[in-house]
C-alpha cells in the first residue's frame, strides 16, 4: 500500500574499490570497472594475511606491559586499514514529492563520508554506529540516484579485528510526511504482573491533526489488545495497553508480541504503520538478591562477543549468526554481551527470538586513549549522538537488560572520567529509564577509591577475582557483576606435557594447551569464576571472554608471527567446540547430561608417559578405564577450585586403546558412559551440516563440518590432511575455517588444512532454488559427499 513507510534494502549492485583516482563521488565518474560487490560486504577478509598490516611496535597498558615490543595479528593480519570507496545506482519508484526519505547505516567501518548525487550529505566517526541521513531533499523521484560512500581506517584503531567497509546493512526508507519518527516509538511493560501486564507505548510522529492506533498482536498473530489515541503528551503518543495473562519473556519462553501501530490523518486515512515486536518481561536489581527477571533471581551465565563472524569477516550474516546461538544455547548460555561495541539489529532479533539476554555495549574507549586513532578521537563530538541511537535503534528488543557505556576505559583514572562516567550513564538514562548501565571496570582498586564504581548502576567487573570481596563491601549497589571474567586460553585438540597450570604460557607451535590450565597475567581459569558465582549470592553472573574466537589479538603469542587470532574462546573460530565447551555445558546446561574426556587418545610415542585424563561433567563422580583396567573413582571435592568442578586423573600412562568413563548418579548408580578410542591412519572424509535445507535467497549459509575417520569410523583427531572443496547446484562455496589460529590459509579460497582433525566450510545460496552438493577431496582418502538444498 503506497500510504505505508517502505523500506528499501540497499544489497546488490553496488561497486566497490581501494584504488579510487578523482571524485569518485560525482555523478559521472565512472566505476564500471570496480569490483562487483553485494552489502554486507567486508574488504579485508578477503586478505591475504600478512603481517605488515598490523605491525606495530608499543606498551600494551591493560596488559600490564611496561616495555615497548614488536607486536602483529593484533588486528587480524588482513588488509583493513585504509581507504574505500562504494558506489551504488538506484532508483526508488515510492519516492514522490511531498514524501519523506531516509537513508540508514547500520554501521560502515569507519569514518564514513555519505555523498548522493554528487553532494556530501552526511558523515559519521564511530564505525559501530547506527545513524541515519534525511534525503528528502536530495533523492531524485522518478530517476536514478548515484549514492557514493567514503570509509577511511586508519592504523592503529583497534584492539581487535574490526572489519572494513558497508559490513552491515544500508537501507532507504520512504515515509509520507505525517509519519512515525524513524526509531522513536518506545515500549515498555513497566508494569506487570502474573496475570496482567501494562504495554506503555510512546510515540513521536511528524504531522499534526492524527491519531494512532495500535493492535497487540501475540505470538500466533491473534489480536489481543487494541487503543485508539487522538491527544498527545509532550507531542508524542502515550498508550498503556493492558494485556491479561501475558505469556512472559524469559530465555526459556522467548515469547514475543507485535505492536503494530498506525498513524491516521484526519480524513481517516492510513499515513503510516509499524510492526514492532517487543516481549513482556520485568527486570530488578536489588542490593544483597541481585538481577531477577519475571520475580525469578536469574545468573548471567553469559559469553562476550566480538562482532567477527570467523571466515565471514564482520560482514553481518544471520545464518552464522543463527548457528552461533544456536551453539551457545546447547551450552546453557543465557546472556551475550557485545564486547566492546554496538550489536548489529540482526543479533538482537535472534536473541529476541531465541532467548539470550543482551548487554548492549557502546565504547573501548572515551576520551582517553588506548590505541592511538581509537574512540577518542570522536568521543567529544559524537558520544552523546552514539549513545542516543543504540538506545532509540534497539531499546524495544525485550533481550536487552542493561547497557554498558564502556570497557576498561583509561578513564577510570581522574575527576574528569569520573564526570564522563556520570554524563554517559545520565544519557542512557534519559533515553532509558528501565534499563541500568554498567562499566567493564579493569581498574578495580582505582574504581573504589575515586568513587567511580560507586556511581554506576551496576559495579562490572573484568576479572580481579581476588578483589570481588572487597569491591562488594567498599562499594554501595549491594552486587558485582562479572561483566569479563576467565580469558582462559586454548587451542582445540592441542594438549601439551606436563600438565600444569600457567599464565602466559607460550610453546614452539604457537598453541595453547587444551587442559584448560593456562591463562594470562590478568586472567584466569574457569573454575577460579564458578567459586565466586556459586559462593556469593551477591555476584549477578558472568560474561566469558568470549564464546567464540576472533579475529586479532593473539595472547599470549601478540609478538608471535604467525598468530593471527584469538586463543580464548570456548568454542574456536570455526564455531567448533574447544574441551573447555564441556566444562561451562557441565555447570550451565542444567537440562542436557555432559560427560566429556579430554585429551584424544593419539599419542604414539607417549607410550608408558603420565597423561592426564580429565572429564567435564554435570555428574558428581565417575570410574575411569584404561583398555578395561579402572583407574579409580575420582569424585568432586573441595580441595581446590578444579577438584570442585572437574573429575581428574592425574597419573594415566598413556597407552594406545580406549579410554571408557563410567559416570554415577546421586546414589551411585551408573547412569552415562563414554569413551575415546586411539585412531589408525586417516581413511575417510566425513561431511556433517548443521542444516540440510538453506533459503534460496542468495544469504543462508549451511555449515558443513568436516572430519576424517580411520576405517574403523573412529575420528583421527592429529589428521591435518589438506582437502580440497567444490560445490555444485545451486549454492555457491563461500568460505572455510579450521579454528587454527596460526593458519594463514585465506578462508574464501577453495582449499584448507585439517586443524585437529576438523574444519568447517560454508556453502552458501544462490536466489535459485535446487539441489546442492558439497564434495570434499583429499589425497589417499575416501572422498567425502553430501548433498543440500536450497528452497525459496
Ligand atoms: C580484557 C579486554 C578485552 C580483551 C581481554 C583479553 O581486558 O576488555 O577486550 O582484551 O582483556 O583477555
Amino acid at each position: 500500500m503506497m500510504s505505508q513507510s517502505t523500506t528499501v534494502i540497499l544489497k546488490d549492485n553496488w561497486r566497490f574499490s581501494k584504488e579510487v583516482k578523482g571524485d569518485a563521488f560525482s555523478t559521472d565518474y565512472d566505476a564500471s570497472k570496480w569490483e562487483k560487490v553485494s552489502v554486507p560486504h567486508d574488504w579485508a577478509i578477503y586478505g591475504p594475511f600478512d603481517k605488515k598490516w598490523d605491525i606495530q611496535t608499543g606498551i600494551i597498558e591493560q596488559n600490564g606491559e611496561k616495555e615497548a615490543t614488536e607486536k602483529t595479528g593484533r588486528t587480524g593480519s588482513l588488509p583493513h586499514i585504509g581507504t574505500g570507496w562504494y558506489r551504488n545506482v538506484f532508483s526508488i519508484p515510492e519516492f514522490r514529492k511531498g514524501k519523506k526519505a531516509l537513508l540508514v547505516f547500520e554501521g560502515a567501518m569507519s569514518e564514513p563520508q555519505v555523498f548522493l548525487n554528487g553532494k556530501k550529505i552526511g558523515n559519521w566517526g564511530y564505525g559501530y554506529s547506527y545513524f541515519f541521513i534525511d534525503i528528502t531533499n536530495d533523492l531524485i523521484a522518478g530517476s536514478e540516484n548515484v549514492l557514493a560512500v567514503k570509509l577511511t581506517n586508519e592504523p592503529f584503531s583497534s584492539r581487535w579485528y574490526p572489519g572494513a567497509g558497508l559490513y552491515r546493512k544500508v537501507s532507504i526508507v520512504v515515509k509520507e510526511n505525517e509519519s512515525f519518527a524513524q526509531w522513536g516509538t518506545f515500549i515498555t511493560t513497566p508494569d506487570t504482573k502474573d496475570n496482567n501486564a501494562i504495554v506503555d507505548i510512546k510515540a513521536e510522529f511528524h504531522g499534526s491533526n492524527v491519531s494512532m492506533v495500535t493492535e497487540i498482536k501475540d505470538a500466533k498473530n491473534k489480536l489481543v489488545a487494541t487503543q485508539k489515541s487522538t491527544e498527545t503528551e509532550d507531542g508524542k503518543f502515550h498508550q498503556t495497553i493492558s494485556v491479561g495473562n501475558p505469556h512472559l519473556w524469559s530465555p526459556e519462553t522467548p515469547y514475543l508480541y507485535t505492536a503494530v501501530t498506525k498513524l491516521f490523518a484526519a480524513d481517516g486515512s492510513l499515513k503510516d504503520e509499524q510492526n514492532i515486536k517487543f516481549g513482556i518481561r520485568y527486570i530488578k536489581y536489588e542490593s544483597n538478591k541481585g538481577f531477577s527477571l519475571n520475580g525469578k533471581v536469574t545468573k548471567f551465565k553469559g559469553v562476550c562477543l566480538h562482532h567477527d563472524l570467523g571466515p565471514l569477516g564482520a560482514a553481518v550474516n544471520k545464518a552464522a549468526l543463527k548457528r552461533q546461538l544456536t551453539i551457545l544455547k546447547d551450552l546453557g548460555c543465557n546472556a551475550i554481551r557485545s564486547s566492546h561495541n554496538m550489536p548489529s539489529f540482526e543479533q538482537l532479533e535472534l536473541a529476541d527470538e531465541m532467548g539470550f539476554m543482551f548487554l548492549a555495549e557502546s565504547f573501548d574507549e572515551w576520551a582517553k586513549p588506548k590505541v592511538e586513532n581509537g574512540y577518542h578521537r570522536f568521543f567529544e563530538e559524537y558520544a552523546e549522538k552514539d549513545i542516543v541511537n543504540l538506545v532509540r535503534a534497539t531499546r524495544n528488543h525485550p533481550c536487552i537488560v542493561m547497557w554498558s557505556s564502556g570497557n576498561e576505559v583509561p578513564d577510570q583514572y581522574g575527576a574528569e572520567g569520573l564526570t564522563r562516567a556520570k554524563f554517559l550513564q545520565d544519557v542512557f538514562h534519559r533515553e532509558d529509564p528501565t534499563r541500568p548501565v554498567t562499566v567493564g571496570m579493569d581498574q578495580v582498586k582505582q574504581t573504589m577509591a575515586s568513587g567511580f564504581g560507586s556511581l554506576l548502576d551496576i559495579p562490572g567487573l573484568n576479572y580481579r577475582v581476588h578483589l570481588y570481596e572487597e569491591a562488594y563491601k567498599a562499594f554501595p549497589q549491594g552486587f558485582i557483576l562479572g561483566s569479563e571474567t576467565a580469558s582462559t586460553v586454548s587451542s582445540r585438540g592441542i594438549y601439551k606435557f606436563p600438565v600444569v597450570q600457567e599464565k602466559n604460557k607460550q610453546y614452539d607451535d604457537l598453541q595453547c594447551s587444551s587442559y584448560d590450565l593456562e591463562a594470562c597475567s590478568w586472567s584466569n581459569v574457569p573454575d577460579d569464576d564458578f567459586v565466586l558465582q556459586d559462593d556469593k549470592s551477591w555476584v549477578i553472573g558472568e560474561f566469558v571472554w568470549t564464546g567464540f574466537d576472533y579475529l586479532g589479538e593473539p595472547t599470549p603469542y601478540d609478538e608471535k608471527w604467525p598468530s593471527r587470532s584469538s586463543y580464548f574462546g570456548i568454542s574456536d573460530l570455526a564455531g567448533l567446540p574447544k574441551d573447555r565447551f564441556y566444562l561451562y555445558r557441565s555447570r550451565w546446561n542444567t537440562k542436557d547430561n555432559t560427560l566429556h574426556i579430554l585429551p584424544h587418545w593419539n599419542w604414539k610415542g607417549r607410550e608408558g608417559e603420565i597423561t592426564p585424563v580429565f572429564v567435564y561433567t554435570n555428574y558428581d563422580s565417575a570410574e575411569l578405564f584404561v583398555n578395561g583396567k579402572s583407574m579409580g573413582i575420582q569424585k568432586k571435592n573441595n580441595a581446590t577450585p578444579q577438584n570442585r568442578y572437574r573429575l581428574m586423573w592425574n597419573d594415566v600412562k598413556y597407552e594406545p586403546g580406549t579410554v571408557k568413563v563410567v559416570a554415577f548418579d546421586s546414589n551411585g548408580k551408573i547412569a552415562a558412559e563414554s569413551t575415546v578410542k586411539t585412531a589408525g591412519d586417516p581413511y575417510k572424509i566425513v561431511l556433517d551440516a548443521d542444516r540440510k535445507t538453506i533459503k534460496a535467497d542468495g544469504e543462508d549459509i549451511s555449515f558443513v563440518t568436516v572430519s576424517v575417520v580411520d576405517k574403523n569410523g573412529i575420528p583421527c583427531p592429529t589428521a591435518d590432511n589438506e582437502l580440497q572443496f567444490k560445490v555444485t547446484g545451486a549454492a555457491t562455496y563461500r568460505a572455510a575455517c579450521n579454528g587454527d589460529a596460526t593458519s594463514l590459509e585465506i578462508f574464501h579460497e577453495n582449499h584448507m588444512k585439517l586443524f585437529s582433525g576438523k574444519l568447517v566450510v560454508l556453502v552458501k545460496s544462490i536466489k535459485t532454488a535446487g539441489k546442492i552438493q558439497l564434495e570434499v577431496k583429499g589425497n589417499g582418502l575416501q572422498t567425502g559427499k553430501i548433498n543440500l538444498k536450497a528452497e525459496l
